[in-house]
């Protein structure tokens, strides 16, 4: 296939774009070469190019800035990725687009499945929600996958803060009320680039795996203390994410577990944004990794 990368210089992006260039045909462009919201620009690109699939790696990605640069958030991710669908429709390309778990209220206790309703609590969700309805209302032929925490090597992300907050804090606060699924950039990828040599268009959901170990009581210690249910389909908080960071570094300053309503930030997180990866699996073939063996992996390559 000939492929084309939108926003190359992304988390994300730099994991994918090699693995993506092994298999097919890949030209990739930054910010800087194709601005989305660049109606002009991108319509050039496509139009071009003629590439069989267009990857979207660009966004704008700031949660709580976004809550008062709405603005921003909703050119970059909805009036930017309508144009690449827009461009696309024209010029006979698939899309392969991201969005997030943030598209998702957080009420559920079960792991949301790509068909449930979204109900965005922030801006940034907004955003990324109208993105996702421009996709789908302009194209017929689109992988949209909606994952969560991502971290990789080449962006900004949790581990990396978790890790410098150690060197300067001897103790650290992370929430412990919000569960989710972290997720590995390089992981993802890999599910990517089985997902698009698939042809199995629709709407997917791909994280690493936090199911409860088969062997897990029915309500867990952990998910007492974090003050919910049950939760069949696992998902892990950020207190216990960062916890493992630093274990695994060998390093052992103490974490201790805050609530949302103590650590106050603009933007609202989803309680429970843990995503159920069936589908992406069974479409795709491709097995998500658990998520200790994930950070492990990444925490050696560091
Ligand atoms: N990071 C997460 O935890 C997370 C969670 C769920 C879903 N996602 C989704 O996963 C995808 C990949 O995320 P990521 O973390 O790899 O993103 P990222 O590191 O923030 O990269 C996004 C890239 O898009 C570029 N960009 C911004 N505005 C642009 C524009 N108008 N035209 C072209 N490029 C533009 C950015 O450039 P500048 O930096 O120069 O602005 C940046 O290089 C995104 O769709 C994101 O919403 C991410």
């Amino acid at each position: 296939m000939k492929v084309v990368v939108v926003g190359s210089k992304g988390m994300l992006a730099q994991d994918l774009i090699p693995m993506i260039a092994k298999e097919h045909e890949t030209l990739s462009f930054d910010k800087d070469q194709v601005d989305i919201t660049d109606k002009k620009s991108v319509f050039d690109l496509v139009g071009r190019i003629e590439p069989d699939l267009v990857i979207n790696c660009a966004a704008y990605n700031q949660v709580d800035q976004a809550e008062t640069n709405r603005e921003a958030a909703f050119r970059v991710n909805a009036y930017g990725v309508q144009q690449l669908a827009l461009a696309c429709q024209e010029f006979g390309s698939a899309l392969c687009h991201f969005s997030t778990d943030y598209v998702f209220d957080g009420k559920s206790t079960l792991p949301y499945q790509p068909y449930d309703q979204p109900n965005p609590i922030s801006v940034y969700g907004a955003s990324k929600r109208a993105g996702e309805v421009f996709v789908q209302s302009i194209l017929n032929r689109y992988y949209l996958i909606r994952t969560s925490s991502l971290y990789g090597k080449g962006g900004n992300n949790f581990v990396y803060t978790i890790l410098r907050l150690a060197k300067e804090n001897e103790v650290l606060r992370v929430v412990q009320d919000q569960m989710m699924s972290p997720t590995w950039t390089v992981n993802l990828a890999q599910g990517v680039v089985k997902l698009i040599s698939s042809g199995n268009f629709g709407v997917y959901h791909l994280t690493d795996r936090t199911d409860p170990p088969a062997t897990a009581p029915p309500a867990t210690a952990r998910h007492e203390q974090a003050g919910r249910h049950e939760q069949a389909g696992g998902g892990i908080s950020w207190f216990e994410f960062a916890k493992e960071i630093l274990k695994m570094k060998g390093i052992p300053n103490e974490v201790d577990p805050t609530t949302s309503q103590e650590f106050i930030r603009p933007a609202r997180r989803p309680a429970y944004s843990v995503l159920d990866t069936t589908l992406f699996t069974l479409c795709s073939g491709y097995e998500p990794m658990p998520w200790q063996e994930s950070l492990k992996r990444f925490i050696d390559m560091i």
